[in-house]
């Protein structure tokens, strides 16, 4: 590390083109994820060894192609559930290590968890005060709150006023002599303050806090720095720079080294490399609005509708035609928030025509629903 970000590259899917067109002339709409990219980003996080240990965030995208590949790169896996937990078992080795990481979840879980001799991260004192036996012996993980959120939008934001994540640190006393009643060892710290982040000297933050108060506590063994590293919406935007994230953690890891450093990253790994094609259904003109209508609506990719998050569309069946017709595009679904862009210049497209939304590789399937009865989205996973 120590070089500057490099220029970006094409986005893989401009050379996947013919093959992109035919997989969308099968069937639509389509999830496709670009394997090699996959594997690039989780490289490009290990490259420098100064993470030593990766999790992948599954809730990201939990495709089971996905999770081999991760595992084989030598990820981790951090889950939230216990459909997490299952998919990952269903699909890496034994060996791989994993992680949960719930939030307000039920007793039942946790017991679930545990009882496969998974670490378990809390986040409050009920567990440790209602379900204490669960915990006698047992290694666990603390995730505090360090008074502050940030990432792409304020719902993604998971620290500071109004987040329910994290165990406020005036609770920290509590906490310990819990755990210590309860025989169960405190071993790691985490903290997570949310998603979407651009900015490379964060996690050096949140590492140097979580390791001053490691100093305190004593039986702290790894400082889990969260995920949360983003990924640029427009094509025009810096990416994160992704050495710099590295130079900043190597500078406080010198001052700390007798912690180990963990990271559990989602969207980073997986976003660039998932594409959505849909298919043109309609044009109308209604008013000033131009809507332009595609087969795959918010029951597949709700993030603009939640988060008003903006995703690259581009007409792949007229790729090099003059973007010259300003259109809404629209989805299938009864809301008027099934909108997957506004304001988009694209060629004047017609019906049929294959439209690629980008940078879907992350939240989109994961988050898609069968609203209106109307199947979200097919996933298909290219070399
Ligand atoms: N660790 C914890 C404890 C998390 O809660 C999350 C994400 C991650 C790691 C991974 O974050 P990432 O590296 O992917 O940013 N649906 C939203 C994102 C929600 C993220 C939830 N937690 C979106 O589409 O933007």
């Amino acid at each position: 590390y120590g070089r500057a970000a490099a220029a970006a590259p094409a986005p893989w899917w401009r050379a996947a083109r013919p093959r992109l067109l035919k997989l969308a002339a099968e069937r639509s709409p389509r999830y496709v994820y670009h394997l090699p990219t996959v594997r690039a980003h989780a490289r490009a996080l290990r490259a420098s060894g100064v993470i030593d240990r990766l999790y992948y965030a599954v809730k990201a995208n939990p495709h089971p192609v996905l999770l081999r590949a991760l595992a084989e790169e030598g990820l981790g896996f951090e889950c939230v559930s216990p459909g997490e937990l299952a998919a990952v078992a269903a699909n890496v080795p034994a060996s791989a290590p994993r992680l949960f990481t719930p939030n307000f979840a039920p007793r039942g879980d946790y017991a679930e968890a545990l009882a496969d001799g998974i670490l378990t991260t809390l986040d409050a004192l009920h567990p440790l005060q209602h379900w204490g036996r669960l915990f006698k012996g047992r290694e666990i993980a603390l995730r505090v709150d360090l008074g502050r959120g940030l990432g792409h939008h304020d719902k993604v934001r998971t620290g500071g006023e109004g987040s329910k994540f994290g165990l406020p640190l005036d609770q920290l006393d509590a906490f310990l002599a819990l755990a210590d009643d309860c025989g169960a060892r405190l071993r790691g710290l985490h903290a997570h303050l949310g998603s979407g982040i651009l900015d490379a000297a964060h996690w050096g933050e949140v590492y140097a806090q979580l390791a001053s108060l490691a100093e305190r506590i004593g039986s702290i063994e790894f400082l889990n720095v969260g995920g949360g590293l983003g990924v640029p919406a427009h094509p025009d935007d810096l990416p994160l720079d992704v050495h710099a994230v590295m130079r900043h953690l190597a500078e406080v890891k010198r001052a700390y080294p007798q912690y180990a450093l963990w990271m559990e990253p989602g969207r980073y790994l997986v976003a660039e490399a998932g594409v959505l094609l849909a298919r043109v259904t309609q044009d109308k003109r209604k008013g000033a609005a131009h809507y332009l209508g595609a087969d795959a609506g918010m029951n597949s990719l709700i993030r603009p509708a939640l988060y008003a998050a903006w995703h690259e569309i581009v007409n792949l069946s007229r790729l090099d035609a003059e973007a010259d017709t300003l259109y809404q595009v629209v989805g299938p679904i009864c809301e008027t928030g099934d909108v997957l862009g506004s304001d988009r210049r694209l060629p004047a497209s017609a019906e049929g025509d294959v439209l690629l939304i980008a940078n879907a590789g992350a939240y989109g399937a994961a988050m898609a629903s069968r609203y209106n009865l109307r199947e979200p989205a097919e996933e298909t996973v290219i070399e």
